[in-house]
Formats: structure tokens, sequence, C-alpha cells
């Protein structure tokens, strides 16, 4: 079973990103988990573009949604919304499709009391009117400075509620016909 994650934040020591590549590291076998790290090389979404000839990298991004099985997504919370990263990188899939019916896991990091629920209800918006399988699962992380070191969660309650993020994901794949 194949799951794809990426981070909305592109900051060298980011919460979120520190939340994707923990994620991979707790998927066991049969479970596969591909950190995607290119976000910050997307250029911005432009309709005429992406009708003529979407780039290469574009086409790269939306081949490894396609293949996943589930994806998580981890996000910053900034002056309430996502990041404009994040948010230009769902706009290049809506036209193609790669996330209708998928399931789609929301995490959102913050170092405030709220865990970026503003962020993840602008998140899952997006992803529900692109068709994405948003799954109930999905999790805040307040005050998340404390719970993450050397890039990765290292708090033990985050950690099991990220492994309940990802049990999740599996049983909504396997219901959507994944094999293990
Ligand atoms: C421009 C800007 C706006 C921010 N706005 C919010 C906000 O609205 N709510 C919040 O909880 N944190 C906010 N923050 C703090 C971010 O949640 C914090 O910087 C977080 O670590 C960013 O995610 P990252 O660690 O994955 O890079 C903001 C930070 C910046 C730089």
């Amino acid at each position: 079973m194949k799951f794809v994650a990426f981070s909305g934040s592109l900051r060298t020591k980011s919460l979120n990103t520190a939340v994707v590549r923990t994620a991979a590291e707790l998927c066991l076998p049969p479970v596969s988990m591909t950190v995607y790290e290119g976000l910050g090389d997307l250029p911005f979404f432009n309709q005429d573009v992406e009708s003529e000839c979407p780039p290469p990298g574009v086409l790269a991004f939306r081949a490894l949604l396609e293949s996943a099985d589930a994806v998580l997504i981890s996000s910053p919370e900034y002056a309430h919304g996502t990041s404009g990263v994040l948010k230009n990188a769902l706009e290049w899939v809506v036209g193609g499709g790669e996330l209708v019916g998928k399931p789609v896991a929301v995490v959102t990091a913050s170092p405030s009391m709220t865990g970026g629920d503003r962020a993840q209800a602008w998140v899952k918006e997006t992803l529900e009117v692109m068709g994405a399988n948003v799954l109930p699962e999905s999790l805040p992380i307040p005050l998340a400075s404390a719970k993450v070191a050397d890039g990765r969660v290292t708090d033990e309650d985050t950690r099991d509620a990220l492994k309940e993020v990802l049990a999740a994901m599996a049983r909504a794949a396997k219901e959507q016909g994944a094999e293990d």
C-alpha cells in the first residue's frame, strides 16, 4: 500500500515537515510512504500554462499523487489560512483530478494553542471541493514546538495520534480497493 505525504512549509526547521517525515518512519510494511519535497519548485499556477503544456515538475507531482492509495498533508497556519505554496500545489491538481475520491488526511502543526485549526478547515474545504475523500481522523497539533526535536515528532501522545491517522488512511484506502 503506497502513501504520499507532503508539508506545506518550506522552512528548514518546519514543524509540519517534521510531521510528514515522522509519519513516513511510522509506516510499517506493507505500507510505505513517499515524502514529496518539491513543493517549492512548482511554478505559480497559471491556467494558460496548464492547458498548453504543464511543466515536468507539475506532471511528476500529479503522477505521484495519482499513484498514491492515500495522501497525508501537513499544513502550517499563516494568517488564519494555509500557506501559499500549499494552495498553489493544490491548484495544479484541481484540473487533473488526481485527488478525486482519494483518501486524504490533514494535519496542522502550530506553536499556538489552536494547533492551526483554521488552516486545517481551510485545507479541508479546498480538498473537499476538489472531490477528495477527506478523512475525519485529520489532526491538529497544538503547542507543536515542544513536541518536535531534530526534525522529528518526539512527543509520544502525538506519535500515537499520528499512528491513528495512518491507520485511518490504510482503512480508507482498503475500502477503496487498495491491496496490502
Ligand atoms: C506570516 C506568518 C503568519 C502566521 N500566522 C499564524 C496563524 O494565523 N496561526 C498560527 O497558529 N500560527 C501562525 N504563525 C506561526 C506558524 O504557525 C509557525 O511559524 C509555524 O512554525 C509554521 O509552520 P512550520 O513550522 O511548519 O514552518 C504564523 C507565522 C508566520 C511567519
